[in-house]
């Protein structure tokens, strides 16, 4: 086990975010530039490359979050970033395929500081372009020629399958009146852990890792993908949509059943209850009372359950971190990663 630097005093996250985005998104570019031409300009104005009439533009994309997970886990367990690098276009590609088509399923319109695809494009188009990107993810990992490629095609269908059901879930707890914890924490790590966790697999894995240390790595993936899903959730309610770049209520308004909501709602007393019959109503919220329901989640307790809960998944995460590291720079690096999803503001 290697000691992970705790203090936040190692290279700053900024910095290694920077070098992430160097490596691979000149990868990530050369990828999408192979689709046929309409998938590829709603992919390349939704990567935030290109606007609505296929002008190059700069500025709003995401943060290759995952492209940097599978990076420092290939750099963790001692591999080199030229092996990894199909790794993290691919689970970038998955992310962006499952946006593409959230957008469309959750009806927002807004995403990183602009309109969404499916809002510029029409729904048909933008599922298309998803679609493409998910095939074009399998295709980034055959054509490495990597000698783990076959696997990890494999552990990423798994990914894609359970964030398939994560999402269904996410979908059909809109429409129930009840949904307890244990299902909602099922939920969330379908959706966004699984991702998380395969973007670690993968990247251990094209680094040379053993098959103990590629499922510590991607625990810790999943772990962490959890809190930052609950970090997302909240962000949702309590963020500044000019910070995030999200419309913020939105998920209030569909009545999601996120991790904090459920916690608020199950709490039991007078707010919770209110909550609970707002929820239950048989229409979206609107105006006032999306503030009130915000209110609610927090007096009910949903925020700092939320707060609380980030920070414990964080320290389980990196206890399969610590498990899984060769090289303590590195696992470092991953480390303020990991605290840095977990306390963002977008
Ligand atoms: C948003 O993911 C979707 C969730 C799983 C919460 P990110 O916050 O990583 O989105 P981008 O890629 O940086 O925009
Ligand atoms: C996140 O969905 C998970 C996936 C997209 C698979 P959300 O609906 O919670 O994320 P945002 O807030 O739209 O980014
Ligand atoms: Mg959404
Ligand atoms: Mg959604």
């Amino acid at each position: 086990m290697v000691a992970i630097e705790e203090t936040g005093h190692g290279r700053p996250t900024a910095e290694v975010l920077a070098d992430v985005r160097d490596i691979v998104a000149p990868a990530l570019r050369a990828a999408v530039a192979a689709l046929p031409p309409a998938p590829r300009a709603i992919a390349e104005y939704h990567f935030g490359w290109r606007d609505e009439h296929g002008n190059p533009v700069s500025g709003a994309s995401g943060k290759l979050f995952r492209p940097a997970l599978a990076l420092l886990a290939a750099r963790t367990v001692g591999g080199a970033d030229r092996d990894a690098v199909p790794a993290a276009v691919a689970v970038e590609l998955i992310h962006n395929f499952s946006l593409l088509h959230d957008d469309v399923m959750d009806g927002d319109t807004t995403r990183r500081h602009r309109a969404t695809a499916w809002s510029v494009f029409g729904t048909g188009s933008a599922i298309l372009a998803g679609d493409a990107l998910l095939s074009l993810a399998f295709d980034t990992l055959a054509a490495s020629g990597h000698p783990a490629a076959g696997d990890a095609a494999r552990r990423l269908d798994t990914a894609v399958q359970r964030l398939i059901g994560g999402q269904s879930a996410d979908m059909d707890f809109e429409r129930r009146t009840h949904v307890d914890a244990a299902e909602c924490r099922a939920m969330a790590e379908s959706k966004t852990g699984a991702l998380l966790g395969g973007a670690c697999a993968l990247g251990s894995a094209f680094g040379g890792a053993g098959t103990a240390q590629v499922e510590d790595m991607r625990r810790f993936g999943e772990l962490l993908g959890l809190a930052f899903q609950i970090a997302d959730d909240l962000l949702g309610i309590w963020g500044d949509p000019a910070v995030t770049g999200k419309p913020v209520h939105s998920d209030l308004r569909n009545r999601k059943k996120s991790l904090p909501v459920v916690a608020a709602l199950s709490a039991g007393g007078t707010e919770s209850g209110e909550l609970v019959a707002l929820f239950t109503r048989d229409r979206p919220l609107e105006g006032a009372e999306l503030a009130r329901a915000a209110d609610l989640v927090e007096m009910a307790g949903g925020r700092s359950w939320g707060e609380h809960e980030t920070a414990a998944l964080l320290q389980q995460a990196l206890d399969h971190l610590r498990r899984a590291a060769y090289a303590g720079g590195p696992a470092s690096d991953l480390a303020a990663l990991a605290r840095l999803a977990t306390r963002r503001d977008h």
